[in-house]
């Protein structure tokens, strides 16, 4: 589909596009300067939980969240709305509130936005950041003997299916994973920037695998990933047990699986748990393995964690060992 707009704009008639459609990224970076870059995303999509202030507030941490990917820091946003006509007012200020609130944690504003009528409703944000040109985290900035290191637990897409279900067994999972979809990436991202992080991405929709094949795919490398070092939510491993899974994962695993090599036997639900979609997931980030241990320290120090889920090497594809 990206074809006409990639032939139409290309990388070299537009030097100071540093990320376009060229190779695609998280957000797009344009240089400004020797020191500075701007860096634009815009992301929205229907509620993924039922309540609206919840909604608002991961639609928010999501957006940003692709700012924080290539190593930037959000400037200000744009509110991007598409309600029903029919809605309760309540609820749409319930929604905003969400966004605001999670917009203002992040240290920004929101500085307009545009809203149109819509059947479903839709929420997100545009938002420009800031950021020098050296300190870029592609997604093809891995680089083969480097560690990886997964900044949130997985398992969104098995839960948030298992609501859908009402499945739920206990509260405290979906608590979980609300707060897991709400956190913003901006530890990470400092964490990651620090340690002189070539390559990071955002775990979203692709699930982990197809995200994780995007960067192999663009550094030319491999990813070996390790089943046993993978963090999952609370509850994440029984839903998945039960077969909850999205839509999303059949095709996340039909996409990704001719790239995909297994080196040890897995159960069919553990299989697809790898391809299960994540909504506001946490970064996938490449480093040097000097450096893995400050991200993992500075992640701790403000509150989160971080765990090393494999390493780059010189083949292609995913090896899940
Ligand atoms: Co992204
Ligand atoms: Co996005």
């Amino acid at each position: 589909m990206l074809r006409p707009l990639q032939a139409r704009f290309r990388p070299a008639d537009f030097p100071n596009l540093l990320v376009g459609l060229g190779a695609p990224d998280d957000a797009a970076v344009y240089r400004l300067n020797e020191t500075q870059a701007i860096v634009q995303t815009v992301d929205f999509f229907p509620p993924v939980v039922d309540d609206p202030y919840w909604f608002g507030a991961i639609a928010a941490a999501n957006a940003l969240s692709d700012i924080y990917a290539m190593g930037a820091e959000p400037l200000f946003a744009l509110n991007l709305c598409a309600f029903p006509e029919d809605l309760d007012p309540d609820i749409i200020s319930e929604i905003l509130r969400g966004g605001a609130d999670k917009v203002a944690e992040a240290g920004i504003a929101i500085a307009g936005g545009h809203s149109v009528k819509d059947r479903e409703p839709k929420y997100g944000l545009c938002v420009t950041g800031l950021m020098r040109p050296d300190g870029l985290m592609a997604k093809g900035g891995a680089r083969v003997g480097d560690v990886l290191i997964l900044t949130k637990p997985l398992g969104v897409g098995v839960l948030t299916t298992a609501l859908k279900r009402e499945a739920i067994s206990d509260p405290a999972h979906l608590d979980a994973a609300v707060g897991n979809m709400a956190r913003l990436n901006r530890a990470a991202a400092r964490a990651a920037r620090s340690a002189g992080a070539t390559a990071a991405t955002d775990i979203t929709g692709f699930g982990l695998i197809g995200h994780a094949l995007e960067m192999a795919n663009q550094a030319g490398v491999g990813f070996e990933i390790a089943w046993d070092a993978l963090p999952f939510l609370p509850g994440a491993l029984d839903y998945a047990k039960q077969w909850i899974f999205p839509g999303g994962a059949e095709t996340n695993a039909r996409a990704a699986r001719p790239e995909t090599h297994f080196g040890r036997k897995l159960a069919d639900w553990q299989e697809m748990l790898l391809f299960d979609p994540e909504t506001s997931g946490g970064l996938l980030i490449s480093v040097i393995p000097d450096r893995a241990k400050d991200i993992i320290s500075q992640m701790r120090a403000a509150g989160e964690d971080a765990w090393i889920i494999g390493s780059v090497v010189a083949s292609n594809g995913i090896f899940v060992s």
